[in-house]
């Protein structure tokens, strides 16, 4: 079972010729390749560019990550998504400095314990930074490996990911380590592409791919069929009393748990039905205008209805910050930013 050994060389010549120049292909410090590849895990190459310089230039070592305020975290996160990454982050920032003294573990096993680090992160981790033969297979990984190999496996079965690692594991390139994850990722970001046709006639694989061979790249990878995303309706309400914007806390369970939203009822109500709402809180509120927002999440469809309220008081039922607080300093989940957006239809005294 060797057909994978023959892919190495060429596929790292081809990535040492070709790799594109990203932030964090500079350096091999484990803290600066851990950050990067738990940003690039739900998000585009293009977006955490900026996202991690900004990050690092915050918090440039684990020792600062494990000694910064939740808020503060949050609010360079902004935007990212996937909070639960960053409170991730942080946690494992703590048991570095708290178990390891500070200093990043060089063990793949120890790599694996830390919160918010799986399989793929710790191989990634392991592999880049240390030079370690350790695989990181994404979905991207497999995808490519089941097309030059022609493998028909279910690539959402845990059985075929342990198999394919174990594969790659045998044929890592001794000194090439962190070219060698690279090299995989980036023929599945830049040539074997999941929708639309590969880009076969660039590929340094051409000529070894079962998949460009006979065609089959249109049905590989198999994969589970995806379970249909639930819709949610959800009445958002931005409510303002002079300058200030109501905002509370999620639960700390469940989807954005702990952040900041704004005040909001799940379906639709009505412009009567609101108001009557905020009068059961001793409200008086009235209505200044609406707007439709949606936000996708993994496995929940957000339909939001968003109105804008100003109201007489400010209810102790919510917290009350100022629009300049809530622009640069408290973290607003996206998914509420687009209603957020209604507030520049409001005189603020900006
Ligand atoms: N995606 C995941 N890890 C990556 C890396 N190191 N470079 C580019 N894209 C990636
Ligand atoms: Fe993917 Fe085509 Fe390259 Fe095969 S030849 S690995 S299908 S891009």
């Amino acid at each position: 079972m060797d057909t994978l050994q023959s892919l190495v060389a060429p596929l790292v010549e081809w990535y040492l010729a070709t790799r594109r120049d990203l932030p964090w292909r500079h350096t091999r410090d484990p803290y600066k390749i851990w950050l990067s590849e738990i940003m690039l895990q739900q998000t585009r190459v293009e977006t955490v560019k900026d996202y991690y310089v900004r990050f690092l230039a915050e918090l440039p070592a684990i020792a600062d990550l494990a000694a910064c305020d939740e808020r503060k975290l949050l609010k360079l996160w902004e935007g990212l998504g996937y909070y639960t990454r960053a409170k991730n982050l942080k946690r494992a920032a703590e048991t570095i400095v708290s178990r390891y003294g500070g200093v990043f573990p060089n063990d793949v096993a120890a790599i694996r314990s830390l919160p918010g680090i799986g399989d793929y992160t710790a191989g990634a981790i392991a592999s880049i930074a240390f030079g370690l033969p350790e695989p990181a297979v994404d979905g991207n990984v497999l995808r490519v490996l089941s097309r030059v190999i022609g493998s028909e496996a279910n690539i959402d079965r845990p059985e075929t990911k342990k198999d394919f690692a174990a594969r790659l594991r045998a044929v890592y390139p001794a000194g090439r380590e962190s070219e060698f994850t690279q090299a995989l990722m980036e023929l599945g970001a830049l040539r074997c592409l999941p929708n639309g046709a590969p880009d076969c006639d660039a590929c340094p694989l051409r000529g070894r791919c079962a998949a460009h061979a006979d065609g089959s790249w249109t049905k590989i990878p198999v994969r589970a069929e995806k379970k249909a995303r639930r819709a949610e309706e959800l009445t958002v309400l931005v409510l303002v009393c002079r300058e200030l914007v109501a905002l509370s806390k999620r639960d700390q369970k469940g989807l954005l748990g702990g952040l900041w939203e704004f005040p909001n009822v799940s379906g639709r109500l009505s412009e009567d039905e609101v108001v009557k709402k905020l009068s059961e809180l001793g409200l008086d509120a009235k209505i200044l205008c609406s707007k439709p927002a949606k936000h996708v999440f993994t496995h929940v469809e957000w339909h939001m209805t968003a109105y804008l309220i100003e109201t007489d008081r400010c209810s102790p039922a919510f917290s009350w910050v100022t629009r300049e607080e809530l622009r640069t300093e408290i973290p607003l989940p996206t998914a509420f930013r687009g209603c957020a957006e209604l507030l520049d239809r409001t005189g603020g005294s900006e």
